[in-house]
């Protein structure tokens, strides 16, 4: 009798158990076989294409989002350069009903329709890395990346603290491609912050396009116009840095020191010319976005709200930091 009584009270312990358990699995849904199955999370990122160590970075990071969750597939598609890319493959993810678009755009405007084509069909948008111009920010459920003004006035900062306010610079300019979030908001942050120093003169601005090939053809080019009167080269990107530090020690200057050299981004290359004492300052711009997507999608997917402003962590870095910091970079 005594044994039977304690038999029951394990059986209603068991069951108590088992029920508590179930509450915590919420997430779950039941497939035909009866068996429980996390709700997997389709994301489709429409990249906006491949033309630096940044990017490249960027792409890797957020393709390996299903390894960190193999609750999660990613649909990626490549656009180019192309924004008509970039539409098509947004039309394409809301066709098959993913549950998040990612969007990194060539551009920040001309997104309109496109993204309110997405709403009507209420699949959330997730624009990364360059923002969007839109006329109502409703459009989009949240931004994540990096304060491109911000970075340019880092920039800014970096010359001023070398040379004063009061020096006189001639300062050439490579921009990133022609209205891209991160080439108008580069180019504003730093002219706003040189407004200040009245001898700083921009001799030279054209774009290189955010490549190494383009930045060390346009560089070729202020060189042999403007060669010996450059002091300062401000290079919206490394990559084009990079470029310009060949067309720079290609027509007889030294890089680093004839010319001070301050770039965006932070890619391994560029710290390593730094380490050789070939640039000068580098302002981070963060690339491995991978992580914070993955957080953001799973909240969007849970039905919780995310900021709507969600900012990457980044540094600046001059030359005496460059040795100790090269070890530590990741792109
Ligand atoms: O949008 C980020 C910028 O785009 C990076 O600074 C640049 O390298 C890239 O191509």
């Amino acid at each position: 009798m005594k044994f039977k009584k304690i038999i029951s009270l394990i059986t209603i312990f068991s069951l108590a158990i088992a029920i508590f358990a179930g509450c915590g699995t919420k997430s779950t849904s039941t497939d035909d076989n009866g068996e429980d199955n996390e709700k997997r999370i389709i994301i489709g990122f429409s990249q906006l294409g491949s033309e630096s160590g940044w990017r490249t970075a960027e792409t890797n990071s957020i393709k390996n989002i299903p390894n960190l969750d193999s609750n999660v597939d990613l649909k990626f598609s490549d656009g180019q350069q192309k924004q008509e890319n970039q539409i098509k493959a947004i039309r394409s993810f809301i066709a098959q009903k993913v549950d998040l678009i990612v969007l990194d755009p060539v551009v920040e405007t001309g997104w309109d329709s496109v993204l309110q084509e997405a709403k009507e069909e209420k699949i959330p948008v997730l624009i990364v890395d360059r923002n969007v111009k839109v006329a109502d920010e409703s459009l989009y459920t949240a931004f994540l990346g990096s304060d491109m003004e911000e970075e340019g006035k880092k920039a800014a900062k970096l010359i001023i603290d070398k040379f004063g306010k009061d020096a006189n610079l001639n300062i050439v300019e490579l921009q990133g491609t022609a209205g891209a979030g991160a080439t108008v908001g580069r180019q504003k942050g730093f002219n706003e912050t040189v407004k200040d120093c009245p001898n700083y003169k921009i001799t030279k601005s054209q774009t290189g396009e955010f490549t190494r090939a383009k930045g060390k053809q346009v560089m070729g080019d202020f060189m042999k116009s403007d060669g010996d009167k450059i002091n300062v080269l401000w290079s919206h990107n490394d990559d084009m840095a990079v470029g310009a530090v060949q067309a720079i020690e290609e027509a007889g200057k030294k890089p680093g020191k004839d010319i001070f050299i301050v770039s965006v981004d932070g890619i391994k290359d560029m710290f390593q010319l730094m380490a050789d004492g070939k640039s000068n300052g580098i302002v981070e711009c963060n690339p491995l976005l991978g992580p914070q997507i993955l957080e953001i999608a799973k909240s969007i997917a849970a039905g919780k709200s995310v900021d709507k402003n969600i900012k990457s962590k980044e540094s600046v870095f001059t030359q005496d930091q460059a040795k100790k910091e090269l070890p530590n970079r990741k792109y």
